[in-house]
């Protein structure tokens, strides 16, 4: 069986820096090499009760941002999870084997029931077996993900060799997230805290429809200090994390300039930022124009969804097929 490679981003806002360069640069080297599903993962975003409206819209404008970044329905599968209903009963079959005690010690699942208290329900409980059943319908065995999904991962793993174990058969691959051998990727958010991501609040996110002036706002806001006092210091996590975010947009003699001036003590953070939001800028203006461009074309839009949405069902029926018939499900 030939390699196969899933991966979906929840449509609950535009896609930003972090989510490129964590999932979505992967995406464009995977496609021309291997079998990829790439999918708008729109059962989980309902875990925060968008509207109708709302719902709609996001996914919209995710598959319009995916095609912007240059995805191409001709070389992966690109669809939208709920026009992939196999996933679910997948999902089903997963959760009568997942045990609350290890759903609960989940950190992703302990974080947002900190965030949202007033709505711990069952499905951020079961986030990681539905993240299974999105893996395992095509049977992957890659996952082009950042960092912060490695332990959905595990849980997705544990979920795979538990069913082979309990119907005695190697039919789940176990599968891992990837990056191309390289470490697993973490962009820092401006805030000076943490990962980058659109639940951090305003001015933490860089966003790939985000306009020049609205970047340089962002990013000199981003918070420094009156600089080094000793040569040669390690600069505190938030000024890390403004280099980390240079190291991504801007020339190598670029960044070389402002960490020796850092090293020297007479880096002026101001320029820095300066130069930093322009670097940001020149990045990102293709794309913005593209999403532009095509966020607005309903046609293309659902052809594209259309496309996809054949060629996944496809995968998962056969999976689902061969999952009932281990089960014990069979026509009497
Ligand atoms: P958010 O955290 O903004 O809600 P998602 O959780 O929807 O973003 O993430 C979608 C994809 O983008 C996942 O593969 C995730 O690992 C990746 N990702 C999100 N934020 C970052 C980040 N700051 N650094 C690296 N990858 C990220
Ligand atoms: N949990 C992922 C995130 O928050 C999104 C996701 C859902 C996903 N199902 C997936 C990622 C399957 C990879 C594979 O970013």
């Amino acid at each position: 069986m030939k390699n196969k490679i899933v991966s979906g981003i929840r449509p609950t806002g535009n896609l930003h820096l972090g989510n490129y360069f964590g999932a979505l640069k992967n995406f464009l080297r995977l496609q021309e090499e291997s079998d990829c599903y790439f999918f708008i993962a729109d059962y989980h975003s309902l875990t925060t009760h968008p509207t109708p409206e709302n719902l709609q819209g996001n996914v919209k404008q995710v598959l319009a941002e995916f095609i912007a970044c240059g995805m191409d329905p001709d070389k992966a599968c690109i669809y939208v999870q709920s026009d992939v209903p196999e996933t679910i009963e997948l999902y089903l079959f997963f959760n009568m084997n997942a045990y609350l005690g290890e759903l609960q010690r989940v950190t992703t699942f302990k974080d947002k029931a900190r965030k949202q208290p007033d709505n711990v329900n069952a499905g951020l409980l079961t986030y990681p077996t539905l993240m299974a059943a999105d893996i395992l319908i095509h049977r992957a065995s890659k996952v082009p993900v950042g960092k912060d999904q490695e332990q959905n991962l595990e849980m997705t793993r544990t979920f795979a060799k538990r069913f082979n174990h309990m119907y005695n058969t190697e039919y789940f691959p176990e599968p891992v997230a990837y990056n191309f051998g390289e470490e697993l990727v973490k962009v820092p958010g401006l805030d000076g805290s943490g990962k980058m991501g659109k639940s951090e609040g305003f001015g933490n996110a860089i966003f790939l429809i985000d306009d020049e002036a609205t970047i340089k706002k962002k990013i000199m806001k981003a918070k420094t200090d009156s600089g080094p006092t000793e040569k040669n210091s390690t600069p505190p996590d938030y000024i890390q994390n403004l280099f980390a975010l240079m190291n991504i947009v801007s020339k190598e003699e670029t960044v070389k300039f402002f960490k020796d001036a850092f090293a020297d003590c007479n880096i002026r953070y101001g320029d820095m930022k300066k130069q930093l939001a322009e670097d940001m800028n020149e990045f990102i203006a293709p794309t913005r124009d593209k999403i532009l461009s095509i966020s607005s074309n309903d046609e293309l839009l659902s052809k594209i969804a259309k496309q996809g949405r054949d060629k996944a069902r496809e995968s998962a029926q056969q999976t689902i097929r061969e999952v009932r018939d281990i089960i014990g499900f069979k026509s009497i």
